[in-house]
Order: structure tokens, then C-alpha cells, then sequence
């Protein structure tokens, strides 16, 4: 269990603050959860302006949703701040360039827009949502007259996974992410997460909070909506992102663990190795950096590296 010593929670101000924050988005969160997203009071930035939560709809006939032509990302705003904002955007618009649409609005009116709909919504901590995708011009496969739309949301989002520090259960992923000739990896684009969402129900279907996915080849690859790393001797070992997304916080936890003087070691790692690692953990934006207690049967204690991650992640990201 990834606890920290009772006496030494409230060892300053900064502890306090970030203690007392967390539980006010624990329990913002929770509260939320019970809202449907398309009921709530706010503003949603959409093609350049704001529109009333409840107004922000787009046709039933948009490419975007019978297709899957379109890709988004997932940030977190901290003290008032997105976390690595500028690199999420400049992947927003990879990830369109990739599925070859040409967006209509720069990285700089997205990085306003970002900001507005914080502001406007009165959000300091919460999670943000750009997208891009398709319109209604043309419905068949082709799309090339398309209007590419736009639109960023905000919202109070609190840990991804309920008992995130008590460390998160892994199934084995129903689903193998594909061979980067079969769909665009690099692209965070939505129709990649077909194969996400059916596994990670079937894997909560079975009791676990998430699946850990193989590759194409039988290589251990990620979680469905986060990185994966594992460590062995006191070295970090992740698998190298050769047919899924290279996590703006996976990079950033390497940072900070090569910062920190561990060895961090981006490899080939087979599902039969699992058994000899000591500790396990994910990394996304959502996910934030979240300890692994079992893959499918094999436990895991989350130890000294995990917890280290864990905090040093936490002070970054408020910083
Ligand atoms: C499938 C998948 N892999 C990895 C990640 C981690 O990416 P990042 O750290 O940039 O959020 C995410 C989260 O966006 C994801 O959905």
C-alpha cells in the first residue's frame, strides 16, 4: 500500500494545500460522475466561440461519429495551469495532420481557447478536452469537403481510478494494438479507441479496473488509455513505443526518474517477464502516474520507485 507516514502528511503548508486540493477533487469528482455530460451548466469553446454546455451538439450526421474521423486530447489544468498545454495542442494537430485534415485554427487560437474555457467555466483544476473532427458535407467514406470543426471542453475530473493509490488490478487486454501499418499510432485519433473501450469493459466486467494490452507481435505494449512501466533491480523498464502513443507523461515521468539518478531502460518486454518485476505503474494525463497491485494474477507490491514517481509527478505538475 502506497501510504504515506502519518505524521509527516501535514509536514508544511505546501503538504496541507495539496492534500486538502486532492480531496476537494475527490469529492468534486465523485459528486460529478452522477452528472450525464451533456446536462451540465458551463460553456463549450466551439468553432471559435462559446456556446451554452447544454447547446454545444453537433448533426447526427457528422462524419466525425459514423467514421471515427476525429482526434482529440486529454490535459489537466493545475493551479490554474495546463500541464505541457502547448505539447498537447502541437499533438492535436499532428494527430489531424496524420488522419490528413487540415485544421482551421492555429496552436495559438487552441491554446487561447483552452485558456478561455477555463476562465469562462471558473475552473482552476480540471481536465481539458480539445478536439477535431469531421463535419456534415459529405457522408460517405470520402470526406474531402468536410468542414474540420472544432471544439474544447472543460470539466472537474478527479483521480481516473477510484483506489488509485492503493495500486489498480490489470486484466489482460481482450485486444492487441495494431501494426503501425494497420492504423496511425502517433495519431491520438478516436477510432483507436474502439479496442480500448471493449477491453477495459470486458476487463472491468471481470473485476479489474483496466486491461494491459498487447501488441501485434505479442509484445507487452500499454493500458487502454495509459503507459506502462515496471521495475527491476531498481530500473525502470518500459516498453518502447513502436505501435502505441509515446505519452506526453510517460516522457515527462522518464524525465524526472533519469533527473532522480534511476536507470530508465525503453525495451522489448515479453508478457512472460512480468513475474520478475517488483513494481508496476501507468502514466497518462488522466491517469496521472497511477500504481499497478496485480497483471492478471501476478502481484505486485507499489514500493519506494512507485511512491517516489507518484509524489515527485505530483509537485511537477503544481510547480
Ligand atoms: C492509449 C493511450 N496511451 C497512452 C496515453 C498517455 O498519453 P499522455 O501521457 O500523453 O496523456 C493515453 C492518454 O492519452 C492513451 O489514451
Amino acid at each position: 500500500m502506497l501510504e504515506r507516514p502519518q505524521g509527516a502528511i501535514v509536514s508544511n503548508l505546501t503538504d496541507f494545500y495539496l492534500i486538502s486540493t486532492n480531496w476537494l477533487h475527490l469529492i468534486l469528482g465523485v459528486l460529478m460522475d452522477f452528472v450525464p455530460y451533456d446536462d451540465r451548466d458551463g460553456w463549450i469553446w466551439m468553432d471559435g466561440h462559446f456556446v451554452p454546455w447544454r447547446e454545444a451538439k453537433v448533426h447526427i450526421l457528422t462524419h466525425g461519429l459514423h467514421y471515427g474521423s476525429c482526434v482529440f486530447e486529454g490535459e489537466r489544468a493545475y493551479n490554474g495551469k495546463i500541464f505541457e498545454s502547448r505539447k498537447h495542442t502541437q499533438r492535436l494537430m499532428r494527430s489531424a495532420e496524420i488522419l490528413g485534415m487540415t485544421p482551421r485554427f492555429s496552436v495559438d487560437e487552441i491554446e487561447d481557447a483552452k485558456k478561455e474555457a477555463m476562465a469562462k467555466n471558473g475552473f482552476e483544476d480540471c481536465y481539458v478536452r480539445p478536439l477535431m473532427w469531421r463535419g456534415s458535407e459529405m457522408m460517405g467514406v470520402s470526406a474531402q469537403q468536410n468542414t474540420i470543426r472544432a471544439a474544447v471542453a472543460v470539466w472537474h475530473w478527479g483521480n481516473y481510478f477510484a483506489d488509485k493509490m492503493s495500486g489498480i488490478r490489470l486484466a489482460n487486454a481482450k485486444w492487441r494494438r495494431p501494426d503501425p501499418l494497420t492504423a496511425p499510432h502517433e495519431a491520438k485519433a478516436a477510432g483507436l479507441y474502439m479496442i480500448c473501450t471493449d477491453s477495459k469493459h470486458v476487463a472491468e466486467a471481470q473485476g479489474y479496473n483496466d486491461a494491459m494490452m498487447l501488441d501485434y507481435r505479442g509484445h507487452v505494449a500499454e493500458a487502454t488509455g495509459a503507459n506502462i512501466f515496471f521495475v527491476q533491480d531498481g530500473a525502470i523498464h518500459t516498453p518502447t513505443p513502436d505501435c502505441f502513443l509515446n505519452g506526453i507523461t510517460r516522457q515527462t515521468v522518464m524525465g524526472i526518474a533519469r533527473e532522480k539518478g534511476y536507470e530508465v531502460v525503453e525495451r522489448t518486454i515479453m508478457p512472460d517477464e512480468i513475474g520478475n518485476f517488483t513494481e508496476c505503474f501507468i502514466t497518462g494525463s488522466a491517469a496521472e502516474v497511477t500504481p499497478v497491485k496485480e497483471i492478471a494474477g501476478t502481484m505486485y507490491q507499489p514500493g519506494r520507485i512507485c511512491e517516489d514517481l507518484v509524489t515527485s509527478y505530483e509537485a511537477l505538475v503544481r510547480a
